[in-house]
């Protein structure tokens, strides 16, 4: 038996008729780009964050900088993140012309860790990043109290946890603006790529709406902007989807219980944390070796024994060649939790489709190499 990394197929076939039915509702409209199901998708995807205004970009990356954008921040504002997320999160503060200021991440959930930001903070900060790691939310209510303490804006990267929630607040609820990737693997995903920007601020909504438009709200009208738009077939592919994300989310979540229960005992390994009162989607489900020098042996064996299991992020961004690349960046303060999470991070298999004999092996071999590792 091979256990696949991702099952995308598997959710197409499930609920083929409606994604179907949607793609030939776009393809009959004749309208493709900026039509009615964009519009559509964006009410929905609004409404089921519980807020106003929703705008479909080209890719999560862009979602980010034009966000950044819409905001204000440009040159010379410093924006504080992780270094242990997807290299986009950087890359969109350094396209918006800002810079990265890199503080590490909290031990348990690899979200940043709000106690490591206030000595961060110059008179240049600008906003703060955080990044709803693997599916589960930074501690947002400490991130708020900081930003008002500050006067800082708060741009929540969200590409990893539609539908997940804080202990107490909901996402959106506490930032400025949330920005999300729809790229095929996410756990709202399309055969593509795609972004959203969710925000209950008026002229972001419309800032955003501009930007993604050639700098345009009304025809033959422009001032400066760029092409990131969410297609009508992406759209319609993404509305018949996010009317079962609650269910594939729930059923992440019991696949990650079941790897939970089953590996409680490996000696290791450790497993994901769920903060308590926390609902974790579990875009991915990442376990941790206790020794650096184990995480390649165990990545090797489970490949070798049929598990697609991955890494993310092995690679730290400022550990990537060339770092900064000229573009400006820092590091404030020793990071050793999101090296650590660099050097010992393995994600298994995580979606919705599994079945319980796939899950059950990657339980039954993780445990295998667990009982022969030295
Ligand atoms: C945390 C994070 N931020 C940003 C992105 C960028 O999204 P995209 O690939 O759609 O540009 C991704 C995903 O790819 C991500 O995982």
């Amino acid at each position: 038996m091979i256990v696949p990394f991702y099952g995308h197929l598997r959710q197409y076939h499930g609920i083929q008729a409606e994604i179907d039915a949607n793609i030939q509702e776009v393809l009959e409209s004749g309208q493709y780009v900026m039509g009615p199901m964009l519009s559509r998708f964006e009410r929905e995807l609004a409404e089921y964050h519980g807020m106003k205004y929703a705008i479909g970009v080209g890719n999560g990356t862009d979602a980010l900088w034009l966000a950044f954008l819409a905001l204000g921040i440009g040159p010379g504002d410093e924006l504080i993140t992780t270094t242990n997320t997807f290299f986009a999160t950087a890359e969109a503060i350094w396209i918006a012309g800002a810079t990265a200021v890199f503080v590490d991440s909290d031990p348990q959930t690899n979200c940043i860790d709000p106690s490591k930001i206030e000595a961060a903070i110059t008179p240049r900060t600008k906003a703060l990043v955080p990044v709803h790691l693997y599916g589960q939310c930074a501690d947002m209510k400490a991130i708020r109290e900081i930003a008002d303490r500050h006067n800082l804006l708060v741009i929540e990267d969200n590409a990893q946890a539609v539908g997940a929630r804080g202990g107490g607040f909901r996402i959106g609820e506490l930032s400025d603006a949330v920005c999300t990737s729809f790229i095929i693997q996410k756990n709202l995903g399309t055969f593509g790529d795609g972004g959203a920007v969710v925000t209950d601020h008026p002229q972001v909504d419309g800032m955003v709406r501009k930007l993604r438009n050639h700098g345009s709200d009304e025809r033959s009208c422009h001032s400066m902007g760029y092409n990131s738009r969410l297609d009508d077939l992406h759209a319609g592919v993404l509305s018949a989807k996010l009317k079962h994300i609650d269910q594939w989310n729930d059923l992440r979540r019991k696949w990650s219980a079941r790897l939970s229960a089953g590996l409680k005992d490996a000696r290791h390994i450790t497993l994901p944390c769920q903060t308590p009162g926390y609902h974790h989607v579990f875009h991915l489900y990442v376990i941790e070796t206790r020794q650096p020098q184990h995480r390649d042996p165990l990545l090797d064996f489970l490949n070798a024994n049929g598990i697609d299991a991955k890494c993310h992020y092995p690679i730290a961004i400022h550990r990537q060649e060339g770092y900064p690349w000229g573009k400006p960046a820092r590091i404030a303060g020793p990071i050793p939790n999101s090296e650590r999470n660099a050097a010992c991070c393995i994600s298994l298999p995580m979606f919705p489709e599994l079945t319980g004999e796939e899950v059950g092996l990657v339980i039954e071999k993780t445990l295998e190499w667990d009982r022969t590792a030295g």
